[in-house]
Parts: structure tokens; sequence; C-alpha cells
């Protein structure tokens, strides 16, 4: 039979498969979320997340560590507060004392060369689990750049590397960057989230955070899940207004939107595959429905083809253990 071009050849075995392998998975690419509680001597699983936990600084400090040795080199700190230490305009988000900051500035000495990044968002230390000041059920857009600020300059004054602002305002990076910059920050990068979608897939970090809103929804600061070409809006403001790096968020159900983005703009893209995408088949993989090692490194891969080149994943210290015996 007269065929010429025949794709099975170059399939033919493991050796050719991975030399024409056009997307790979690098532990350089990985940035781990970590979760981090008041006290000392604590580790609490969370129920909706098997294998990821809510740290004490002690731990959280020895589990940097071990990430660390296994070559991981990003890290995102989330914060988990008692309500007692949340109010209506999260002040303690920028107070250079708290839990957060001082953490920050620890992990920052004891591990100088790992790339640090933060959260900018107020739900952690809202009362009323909102990314944005609220009046009257409404959310401030304008009023509450000016939280992100401080909160943003306490997080560079305590050493983070990079910020990553989740709120979804308008005009943040901008303030954001020029915040920083007047107090001689010039060097702390702006991981913006772009295309932050209101998505049901976080469901299980705001279990870890305890920061779901106490009413109604994000929908009107986060996007609508039916629009890409929003995204574009996003990202064009972002990085006129100094981004340095821009996220997709969630990943998996959003492919499409890293594709858009990494086809338009030239700065780095970062997939965030979400608590809900860690859930879903971590369940899946515990009832014995899915393979859980090859479904996490398919998925993962399946963001660096779409055009990711960082990846935010809770799998991130189960796939550096796979990468390093590979
Ligand atoms: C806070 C924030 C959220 C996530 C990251 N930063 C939750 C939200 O917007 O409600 C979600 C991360 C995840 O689900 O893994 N603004």
């Amino acid at each position: 039979m007269n065929r010429i071009r025949r794709p099975r050849r170059n399939r033919k075995s493991a050796a050719i498969r991975t030399m024409v392998a056009e997307t790979t998975l690098s532990v350089n690419d990985l940035i781990f979320p970590l979760f981090l509680i008041e006290g000392t001597g604590k580790k609490e699983e969370i129920a909706s997340m098997p294998n990821i936990y809510r740290y004490t600084l002690d731990l959280l400090l020895e589990e940097i560590k071990e990430c660390a040795a296994l070559g991981i080199k990003g890290f995102c700190i989330f914060p988990s507060l008692g309500e007692d230490k949340k109010d209506k305009y999260a002040t303690e988000g920028y107070n250079p004392n708290s839990l957060y900051n001082t953490a920050l500035k620890e992990i920052k000495t004891q591990f100088p060369d790992i790339a640090l990044m933060t959260d900018i968002a107020m739900d952690p230390y809202s009362s009323d689990g909102h990314d944005g000041i609220v009046e009257k059920g409404e959310i401030l857009n304008d009023e509450t750049l000016e939280i992100l600020g401080k909160m943003a300059l306490a997080q560079a004054e305590a050493g983070a590397d990079i910020l990553g602002p989740s709120d979804m305002m308008d005009g943040r990076v901008a303030y954001i960057r020029n915040v920083l910059d007047q107090a001689g920050y010039t060097n702390v990068s702006i991981m913006s989230y772009t295309a932050k979608y209101a998505s049901a897939f976080y469901g299980p970090f705001r279990d870890a955070l305890d920061s779901a809103p106490k009413f109604g929804d994000k929908k009107s600061y986060q996007m609508n899940p039916a629009n890409a070409k929003e995204a574009l809006i996003e990202a064009d403001l972002d990085i006129t207004e100094g981004a340095d790096m821009i996220m997709v968020k969630p990943a998996l159900a959003y492919l499409d939107i890293i594709k858009l983005l990494k086809d338009n703009y030239d700065v780095p893209i970062t997939a965030y595959n979400v608590s809900g995408e860690y859930a879903m088949l971590k369940a899946a993989a515990e009832k014995g429905w899915l393979d859980g090692e090859k479904t996490m490194l398919e998925s993962l891969l399946s963001m660096k083809r779409a055009g990711a080149d960082i990846i935010l994943t809770y799998f991130a210290k189960e796939v550096a253990r796979i990468l390093r015996n590979k």
C-alpha cells in the first residue's frame, strides 16, 4: 500500500516519542501554593484536598525546605485567619507584624533563593469574605485599590519577590506598580491574576481559608465563564499597567484562554491549576475510578501545551518527586 505519510512512525518507540515531544513538564515551571495558620507545631489536612495541609510557620518552613530540595523554586503563601482578625477594611492585610507578613520575612530570610509569591486580595482578612470593600451590597473599586496598595507595600517590605493581585478590581496593577515604585521597590514583580473567572472550582480553597463570601458571589468582579474576548481586554490593561506575568485561572476548563493569551502576548503566562481541579482528580483516584498519577501528569502537560510557561499547582510536590525519578 502506498502511504507516504505515516505519522505512526514517530510514535513507534518510547525513545522516538520522547525525542519528538513538543511539550515537556519541568519542575522549574512549578509554583507550590501553601496555606499558613497561626501557632506552632500544627499541620491540619484540608478535608476536600487530600495531602494538602494548613501549616504553622515552623512546619511550613520545613515543608518549603523539603520542596526546595526536590527542585521546586516557586512558593505562593496564603494565610488562613480566625474571624477575630477580620474586619470590613481587611486592616490585618497590611499590618507589617501580621502572621502573614512576619512569615514572609522569615521564609525569605531562610530561603533567599526561592521565588516567594504572595496573594493580594482582601478576602482572607475581610469580615464580608469579599475581595473588595463592601458598601450596601456593592463592591467598591477605587476605595479598594488603596487597601491593595498598602497590602502590596507591606508584602514588598517583608521581602516578597512576586506579588499576585487576585482581586480583579479595575486599575489595580497600575495602582500597585505606582505604590511600589514610589517606595523604591522597582524590583518587586507583579504576576497579575488577569483572566480570573467567577468559578465554582475554588470551593475547596475557600474551605481551606474559611474565606467564602458571607453574601452573594464574586460575579461583579471575577469574569464570566462565557467570555474569552474579555480576557484580551484584561490582558491589555494588565500589561499596559505594568504586569510582568499574567495568569489564567482556573486552568483545565480554560485552556482556550491560556492559548489565546499566549498567542497574543509576549509576557510569561501562568496557569492556576486550582483547588477544585486538584480535588476532582484526587477524589476520582481515591475511588479507583482514575489513575491519579497519570491524569495529573496529563492535565499539567495540557496546560503547558496550551501555552502556560508557569503552573501554580497543589500537585507541585508530587510532580517534583515523579520528575526526579524519571
Ligand atoms: C483570593 C483567591 C482565591 C483563590 C486564589 N486567591 C479564591 C477566590 O477568588 O475566591 C482560589 C485558588 C484555588 O481555588 O485554588 N482572591
